[in-house]
């Protein structure tokens, strides 16, 4: 088969690698790419929302499946396009991705459909934001950006005031642009973060292990949220907790949108919150999470591209359920100095060549590029996702920790307590 994969961060590097070691996959191909899947596939310089550049490269390269990693082209409708040339197209169409697309719409298919979430109230109109938050008693409450932000569109807040400030920068400065023409706010939840990714087809469910994502910039969780600063899979779940997850929001999630005419086809990513009371969904993503697809890529020991291939025609009842080595997989990304606010691109990165790679430790690539001479460079905020696999946490941990001693770049900083407290 010859397979295209679109996007250019660490997710990307992954699934290339990864598909690179099945059998079936002929000519593996990643638009736009990035250094690390250079390495496994090769390159094509089309933009990855350039639906219509991908579409005429999948046609004329004979391309039998094309797998869409970021969240972007799925929302513009890259599988509709795709369809209409009756080309395959792994993802959720457009009507299926606004789970993602608007939060506005995730919170209310909850509510439709009596999935656990937090209580929330949606406002476009900044006086009527304000009058909402002059009116309630003061204390933690959630603002959020409705649209797409990547990652960054989110806000906890302690008080009212951080609340009123972080209206101000959506509605009013528009600092995410049309994506913050809604603002969410949302009751403050406590407990355990998870992160649940299944494969459906809309029919058949395949829930994958579960991950726990280290949304804050800092150390013990401090400072603003990012895109995603490190990952421990798996996460110890009571059964009775699992079982929840899948009867009250998984199961009923996917059967929601069959409902709504917007039958899902793809990852459906899950975040959660494991709280005393039970489950309760944070959000929902289209797609696989970066970074939660390195370490757990790391850890399938199954074929993907079937399982892929599969979804997308609407089989899945046909495959057999993944085979998931049962090591832990920690995952922590190298990051440019400022991010997740400004930072400085063109940095130079020495020592990943250092770094002895193989099945168990990968240096996927995020945000690099290539000078010319072909010494690598910073190239967005996420740098490095640097990924290993070990009996326990502090095994994986050691070895990946270790790997970022190898590794340096001015202003590179990463969290230190990946897992930790696994
Ligand atoms: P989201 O992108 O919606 O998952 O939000 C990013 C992060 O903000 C989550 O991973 C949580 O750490 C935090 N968060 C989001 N919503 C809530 C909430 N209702 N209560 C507490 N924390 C939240
Ligand atoms: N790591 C969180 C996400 O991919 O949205």
């Amino acid at each position: 088969m010859n397979v295209l994969v679109v996007g250019s961060g660490g997710r990307e590097h992954a699934l290339c690698w990864k598909l690179r070691q099945s059998p079936l996959c002929k000519r593996l191909f990643c638009a736009p790419g990035n250094p690390g899947t250079k390495l496994v596939a090769d390159n094509v310089d089309i933009a990855a929302d350039d639906i219509q550049g991908l579409l005429r490269f999948a046609i004329a390269e004979n391309i039998d499946l094309t797998v869409v990693g970021p969240e972007a082209p799925l929302c513009a409708g890259i599988v509709d396009e795709f369809q209409k040339q009756k080309k395959l197209c792994f993802g959720p169409n457009k009507a299926a991705a606004e789970i993602e697309g608007s939060k506005a719409f995730a919170r209310e298919l909850c509510r439709r459909h009596r999935i656990p979430g937090p209580s929330f109230q949606v406002y476009e109109e900044l006086g009527m934001a304000r009058s909402f938050l002059d009116n309630r008693p003061d204390g933690p409450i959630v603002v959020k950006a409705s649209g797409l932000a990547a990652g960054k569109g989110v806000t906890v807040c302690k008080n009212n005031d951080e609340a009123r400030a972080a209206v101000t920068e959506c509605l009013e400065k528009r600092r995410f642009g049309e994506a913050g023409g809604q603002v969410v706010f949302e009751e403050f939840l406590e407990g355990q973060e998870v992160s649940l990714i299944t494969l459906t087809d809309g029919r058949t469910i395949v829930p994958f292990e579960p991950a726990r994502d280290h949304k804050a910039v800092g150390d013990g969780d401090k400072g603003p949220n990012t895109g995603g600063m490190g990952v421990i899979t798996p996460v110890a779940m009571l059964p009775r907790t699992t079982a929840q997850v899948e009867s009250q929001i998984v199961f009923p999630t996917v059967h929601a949108m069959n409902r709504e005419n917007r039958r899902y086809h793809g990852f459906l990513y899950a975040g959660l919150m494991l709280t005393t009371q039970g489950p309760r969904v944070l959000e929902y993503n289209c797609r696989l999470g970066d970074p939660e697809t390195q370490p757990l890529l790391m850890r399938l020991q199954s074929d993907l591209l079937p399982l892929l291939l599969a979804t997308a025609e609407g089989k899945l009842e046909s495959q057999q359920p993944p085979v998931w080595d049962k090591r832990v997989a920690v995952c922590v990304v190298a990051c440019s100095g400022g991010y997740p606010g400004d930072y400085k691109k063109g940095v130079p990165i020495f020592g990943v060549d250092r770094v002895q790679q193989g099945p168990d430790l990968q240096v996927f690539h995020a945000g690099t590029s290539q000078r010319l001479g072909g010494d690598l460079q910073t190239a967005g905020g996420r740098v490095l996702a640097v990924t290993a696999l070990g009996a326990d946490a502090a095994a994986a941990r050691a070895k990946v920790y270790a790997a970022l001693k190898q590794i340096e770049f001015a202003g590179m900083h990463f969290r230190t307590d990946i897992g930790a407290k696994a």
